[in-house]
């Protein structure tokens, strides 16, 4: 059994380490299983990337993540199965209530997607495939051997490219990233953190270990008494006389968003009046950067935890909007501030026992939307995303008769909790019509735009101005429609190969 200190990289997938950045080229394979027992052998030896160091890195990567269905073909058994979280068992797509919290609704509902929107289009397995350049198609011939070919049947390839960190809006993506404590240094004891601090427990990431909580998540733990395989499994940490399943494996999330980069451009240059300055002042306030990443608030007063404090890094990311409540800075509804409003456990200036108090018990709000940002440590995610589509620069973009293409981001994330992190950031605070104090506007990047309930509008967007009164936007138009999408299980090294076992073993389970 690991204790903390020695984190077992050999175990885990290594995309939850690395974004395989130096492996600019990226395939993703949905599939489904046609022949379990030849899925199994082929997955007992497949050639997955484990995250544990190497020199010189490696030159390809491939990972692999399940979904519910993707366990039953490879069947799994049932009561183990249960073992998994409610989302993931439902899917991303399965019922209307799941759908309209996400934002999946109108032109981004799951029966207009090209994969993942009905129970039939959820494919089995997710194959990540990664490569420097100029060697993807070699990779993928070697991963498609003969036997590929018996177990599995392609249901769609989801191609890449390599935009250089550049999301297709223009932006520079992958900044900001939570600090996980792989070595589990910080406590596990009931914590409070009072500020924003950027380091994760291990258990927000990895199923199997202590979360932000202090707790083990809920996942499937197998009695070796019952099945003979499970001694192919970690051993739980907290029951050691089960065999887990979850640890070092994590749910992983993907969704197909495409995006309208001519029509983001288009409508800021018509609000910006042709004026290239303030186009990308607009844009740079929807984000919370500037294109280059460069923050849009002061750096904070005192360093951030998990976060370098010097270097090109730290300037990126030693911030928090502690000192902006109103947003004056850096609008409340920015696309970063939404997704990682970077709060600690208590507003700022909340620090003896009689303040908590007073908080706890609701009273002492100096601002509308203190009470309702929860602590951003609870609902952190590690993203992974990768882009599609042939990409167009601004410029090109605010061309009349620009190419409308498919074009996107595979939005890829990593989290050990579904509900509790995508899809609280994704409802509460991304399509959250009441964030921080500002009404009636959703993520001024990925809202759809739809009306309320009460039939008011989301399409609006505020920019506080210190000198008068707010600017507001009241138009906007949905930028990023959702086409495709379903939640995986990327399992630890051992837990895939125990799932291979079972689907090659089927008929011998039981002792
Ligand atoms: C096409 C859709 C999207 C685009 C164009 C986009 C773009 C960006 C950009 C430019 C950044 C700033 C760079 C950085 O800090 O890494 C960012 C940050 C972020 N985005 Fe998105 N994003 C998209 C979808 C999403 C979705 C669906 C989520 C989650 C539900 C999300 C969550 C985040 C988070 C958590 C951050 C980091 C915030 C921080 O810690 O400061 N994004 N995104």
């Amino acid at each position: 059994m690991s204790r903390p200190g020695n984190p077992e990289y050999s175990d885990i997938q290594a995309l939850a380490r690395f974004g395989h950045g130096g492996l600019q080229e990226a395939l993703f394979l949905l599939l489904d299983i046609t022949d379990a027992a030849k899925a199994g052998e082929w997955l007992e030896t497949a050639p997955v990337s484990s995250a544990e160091w190497s020199d010189p890195p490696p030159e390809t990567a491939l990972q692999v993540a399940v979904t519910a269905s993707g366990l039953r073909a490879l069947c799994l058994d049932e009561a183990v199965l249960e073992g998994f979280s409610e989302a993931f068992l439902s899917g991303m797509a399965a019922d209307d209530s799941r759908s309209r919290r996400l934002g999946d609704v109108a032109d981004n509902a799951p029966q207009h997607w090209t994969w993942g929107g009905t129970p039939d289009s959820v494919p089995h397995l997710l194959l990540m495939l990664y490569a420097r350049t100029g060697q993807l198609a070699a990779w993928k011939e070697t991963i498609q051997d003969p036997l590929f070919g018996q177990a599995f049947r392609i249901v769609a390839e989801l191609p890449t490219v390599d935009s250089g960190n550049i999301e297709p809006f223009g932006f520079t993506d992958g900044i900001s990233q939570p600090a996980i404590d792989w070595e589990r240094r910080q406590t596990t004891d009931l914590h409070q953190r009072d500020r924003y601090s950027n380091l994760l427990s291990l258990g927000e990431l990895l199923l199997g270990y202590p979360n932000e909580y202090g707790q083990y998540t809920h996942r499937p733990l197998v009695d070796p008494k019952a099945d003979k395989r499970a001694s192919l499994l970690p051993v739980a940490e907290e029951q050691p006389q089960l065999q887990d399943l979850g640890r070092n494996g994590s749910y992983l999330v993907m969704r197909q968003l495409h995006q309208d980069v001519h029509g983001f451009w288009q409508f800021l240059d018509q609000q910006a009046n042709g004026d290239p300055q303030q186009r990308e002042q607009l844009a740079s306030r929807m984000v919370g950067r500037q294109r280059d990443g460069t923050p849009l608030v002061d750096r904070a007063g005192q360093p951030i935890e998990g976060i370098e404090n010097s270097g090109p890094a730290a300037a990126l990311n030693q911030f928090d909007f502690a000192r902006d409540p109103h947003g004056q800075q850096c609008p409340v509804g920015a696309h970063i501030r939404r997704s990682n409003p970077r709060t600690g456990d208590f507003p700022p200036g909340v620090t003896g026992m009689l303040s908590r108090l007073v908080r706890i018990f609701g009273f002492g709000r100096q601002h509308p939307g203190d009470d309702l940002i929860a602590s951003t440590r609870f609902h952190r995610l590690l993203r992974r995303g990768r882009v599609y589509g042939e990409q167009l620069s601004p410029a090109q973009a605010l061309e009349t008769g620009a190419a409308q293409a498919q074009r996107g981001l595979h939005f890829i994330c990593l989290v050990a909790n579904i509900s509790r992190q995508f899809e609280f950031v994704q409802n509460a605070w991304s399509m959250g019509s009441k964030f921080g104090g500002v009404q009636n506007e959703a993520d001024p990047l990925l809202g759809n735009r739809q009306q309320l309930a009460n039939g008011r509008s989301t399409n609006h967007f505020s920019q506080p101005d210190p000198q008068g009164p707010a600017h507001c936007i009241h138009t906007m138009p949905q930028f990023v429609t959702v086409q495709g999408g379903a939640y995986f299980f990327m399992p630890g090294i051992r837990a895939l190969r125990y799932l291979a076992n079972a689907a090659m073993t089927k008929d011998e389970a039981t002792s």
